[in-house]
């Protein structure tokens, strides 16, 4: 094939096709639109193949050395946007092979021995997925560290926690803040889980059976600093499996900001009035001049909706699929590409964002003080005096409505009235029924006593030094 019968797709195959193809199944075909952004893994990947296939004397160290240096000026003019990409070459493998045979001639078409594109976009798609996925484990890390600075300054600070939406116990905001560390931790090691199945090498899968030349795939997995081969080549070349645990894991860590950021939303409308976000965060209203809005959540919120629909998506690309490849992968792509984008900026702008917040302490004592958090904890104080506890469950009930009746919480209820519902109750059940003192009594692993959340404050900071 000479090199210009590249240009015209019809031609790139072989001598087979007696006809052009039409423009129309050229652009439905066509991935180059996208999958351009797969370059640098998919040179970094050739030269590995290159050196290899020199070391093993399948081509010469002048044939690898030609192709080293055209790979290096096709590098140059993608970088400086020089690169012509042409929709007819289909993707950017077809692409840059073509261009490396303009430069270096038959060197270039000495690259594809024993390689497929099949294994090549395999390898391609894991390559770049990695580097994404070391670009989110920083962000991941830097959210955490955000979240907590936010916990340590608010160990003290009270918030009322609810179960149901309703007001159930007051609990440290930092504990509450120190809860969305443990979910990202978790997507964290998510993460790091999925890359060590990522991290594999199909190269030598060839189309789909293999290759009979004697290719050293360890040589090249160790040079691409994989942790070792695809071990079935059919599996290497068709399963997606990869992507999709990917996108999970992203789904997850989306899900993750989207409940923090329904949070945010409600703690900075009037009714709450818990926290305000910086204004560089937020938006005014075209018609309403008093407007601030938590756009960036909302948005966060509602992008959660567009990565889970990629994960459901790329189930469906592979489920009707028979062994091997099929064309239906080149569509795993724009879908992958996606969700790394929207996680990589939502974090971005998380970990920005919540270092921003301020946060209105007696708000939330307020609320706190409004719905009778600490009905629990003046139980518990019957319990110990003696009583079982559904009894003093009953007991406290009957406190509740009668201080309900009044329009006060059950703290501001006089010692005189309550030892009405129960003789053993004392001077010193006020304690008991303060915020703190129920804050202070959760001093359990994992309660929301200030000194514990101080301590797991540390053993994250531990853990992400
Ligand atoms: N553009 C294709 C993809 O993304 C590359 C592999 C094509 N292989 C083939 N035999 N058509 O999946």
């Amino acid at each position: 094939m000479s090199s210009n019968q590249l240009d015209h797709k019809s031609q790139a195959w072989s001598a087979l096709f007696s006809e052009p193809m039409s423009d129309l199944v050229k652009r439905y075909t066509s991935s180059v639109g996208f999958d351009k952004r797969l370059w640098r893994a998919d040179i970094q990947g050739s030269l590995a193949h290159a050196a290899m296939l020199a070391s093993q004397g399948i081509i010469s160290a002048e044939d690898r050395a030609a192709i080293e240096r055209g790979m290096q000026q096709i590098a140059g003019e993608i970088e400086r946007g020089e690169f012509d990409w042409k929709l007819d070459l289909e993707d950017v493998h077809l692409n840059i092979e073509a261009r490396l045979t303009q430069l270096v001639g038959d060197a270039g078409k000495r690259l594809h021995t024993g390689r497929s594109r099949n294994d090549q976009v395999a390898t391609d798609v894991r390559l770049w997925l990695r580097g994404e996925i070391d670009l989110i484990q920083g962000l991941l890390s830097d959210l955490q560290k955000a979240l907590l600075q936010l916990a340590e300054q608010h160990a003290e600070t009270i918030l009322p926690g609810f179960t149901h939406l309703q007001v159930a116990q007051p609990v440290s905001f930092g504990h509450h803040m120190l809860a969305y560390v443990e979910m990202f931790a978790r997507d964290a090691e998510r993460m790091a889980d999925v890359r060590r199945r990522v991290n594999r090498l199909p190269l030598g899968a060839a189309a789909l059976a293999g290759t009979s030349y004697p290719l050293d795939r360890e040589q090249v997995a160790r040079a691409l600093d994989m942790d070792g081969i695809c071990q079935n080549s059919l599996d290497a070349v068709s399963d997606r499996d990869f992507a999709i645990e990917f996108t999970a894991a992203a789904s997850l860590a989306m899900v993750h900001v989207s409940r923090l950021s329904e949070e945010l939303i409600l703690w900075m409308s009037q009714n709450f009035g818990f926290i305000e976000l910086a204004d560089r965060f937020t938006t005014g209203s075209s018609i309403m001049p008093q407007k601030k809005n938590p756009d960036v959540p909302e948005l966060a919120r509602g992008k959660t909706g567009r990565v889970v629909g990629h994960l459901v998506g790329l189930l469906t690309l592979m489920k009707g699929q028979p062994l091997a490849y099929n064309k239906d992968n080149q569509e795993d792509k724009e879908p992958l590409f996606d969700t790394a984008d929207t996680l990589k900026d939502t974090l971005r702008i998380f970990a920005e964002m919540v270092g921003g917040i301020t946060v209105r302490p007696q708000a939330m004592e307020q609320a706190a003080l409004r719905g009778h958090a600490t009905a629990t904890d003046l139980a518990d104080y019957l319990v110990k005096k003696g009583l079982p506890f559904r009894d003093a469950h009953e007991t406290v009930a009957h406190a509740v409505k009668a201080a309900s009746a009044r329009q006060i919480d059950l703290a501001q209820l006089p010692l005189d009235e309550l030892q009405r519902f129960h003789p053993a109750i004392s001077e010193d059940v006020f304690q008991v029924l303060s915020l703190r003192g129920s804050l202070d009594a959760r001093d359990i692993a994992g309660g929301t006593a200030p000194a514990q959340v101080r301590r797991q404050v540390a053993l994250h900071r531990a853990r992400l030094a």
